[in-house]
């Protein structure tokens, strides 16, 4: 199997856990506690159906959309995601120049493994910024700082992320940051030859937005751990709105999954928010982001964007999202998966993949604009 033979998500991931080693593979395909969150994102998709219109004449469909005051060429983008150096040596330079190949916005964490200035200056597409709230208050203004002197286009502060999510595969495998191979490491990941021999050979893991105000040279911490060591539980609307008044651009939070939260973030001067349960890795028996979309676009859909990720495999969960009142739809291990199977040219695929898939699910509904797609094209079983 390689890369020619994947023409969906799960061929991606099964190539994904071909080619990189376990832990690496059971960190992006895991999540909390059962899992069951993370499941029932992608079910979630199936409790309604499409409505299609026909004989309305699709010649040309135009896929564009305008999210966040950015236009993009794809209703969908990459949503920010940690440490991704670890999952392909290139990293987060793959992921970045497939989005911009593809006309659509990418984001860089702040555990993420290159700077968020060499991104900016590869690449004209819109660049989101993953903001991890830290106990830090220094580091967290250090952070705004640099993000605002690098232009980036759009905040994005995550707030379901205030203690780490109880991630049981990575405790059983050791997963840790800074990574570290170990000798048991090692010979855990001499059975992916491929992989240790690019990532001893490639530039030095780094954590780039942290370096400066984290010393990772002391005992290597679960991403769960990190979190819950690291981020700041006290975190409050209060703090939030100060980051808004003193980003004074576009601003949103990642993580709301509450009608009363969304409505809350439009009268603090948020400009979006995504729908949001982290992949389903943070609180298990939360609600999938698909379900409770409706009711949050109801809440603030005329004064905000509303944005939403979870569980998102197939152009039909794109469009299904859409119809309801998403302004874009952001995926994860949609383009992790191909990234850790084959870098850039995974990424490309997949979104390659991806948009064949809108043009043809929009041809196949009678629409030839996003703007065309509402809730009369849907009906629930
Ligand atoms: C995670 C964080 C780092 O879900 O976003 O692992």
């Amino acid at each position: 199997m390689d890369l020619r033979n994947c023409h969906n998500f799960h061929d991606f991931r099964r190539l994904a856990k071909r080619r990189v080693p376990g832990p690496i593979f059971d960190y992006i395909d895991g999540a909390a506690d059962e899992e069951t969150t993370h499941r029932r994102n992608t079910e979630a998709f199936e409790s309604c159906d499409l409505v299609p219109s026909v004989l309305r004449g699709v010649g040309s469909v135009d896929l564009s959309v305008t999210a966040m005051g950015q236009k993009l060429a794809l209703p969908v983008y990459c949503s920010p995601t940690a440490l991704q150096r670890l999952f392909h040596h290139q990293g987060e330079r793959a992921v970045a120049a497939a989005a911009a190949k593809y006309g659509t916005m990418f984001g860089v964490s702040s555990l993420g493994t290159v700077s968020l200035e060499e991104l900016r200056k590869a690449h004209d597409t819109s660049q989101i910024y993953q903001f991890y709230f830290h106990k830090d208050r220094g580091l967290n203004r250090a952070m705004l700082q640099r993000a605002k002197d690098a232009r980036i286009d759009i905040m994005m502060l995550t707030v379901d992320s205030i203690t780490g999510g109880n991630r049981e595969r990575d405790l059983r495998t050791g997963f840790s940051i800074p990574f570290r191979l170990t000798l048991a490491g090692m010979l855990q990941f001499a059975v992916k030859p491929r992989w240790g021999i690019k990532y001893i050979t490639h530039e030095r893991f780094r954590l780039p937005q942290l370096e400066e105000h984290i010393d990772m040279r002391g005992s290597a911490l679960s991403i769960g751990g990190y979190f819950t060591e690291m981020l700041d539980p006290s975190m409050n609307w209060d703090d939030v709105a100060e980051m808004v008044r003193h980003w004074n651009g576009q601003f949103c939070l990642k993580g709301v999954m509450s009608p009363a939260d969304a409505k809350r973030a439009a009268e603090i001067g948020c400009t979006g928010i995504v729908v949001s349960n982290h992949g389903g890795r943070q609180l298990d028996g939360s609600r999938a982001s698909f379900d409770q979309l409706a009711e949050i676009v109801d809440a603030v859909g005329d004064r905000i964007d509303v944005l939403m990720d979870g569980g998102v495999q197939r152009g039909t969960h794109v469009l299904k999202a859409l119809s309801v009142g998403a302004k874009a739809v952001g995926v994860g291990r949609y383009y992790l998966y191909p990234l850790a199977a084959a870098g850039q040219a995974g990424v490309e695929r997949a979104l390659g993949l991806m948009k064949a898939e809108l043009e043809r699910d929009m041809k196949l509904m009678g629409c030839i604009a996003i703007g065309q797609l509402s809730r009369d094209n849907l009906r629930l079983r």
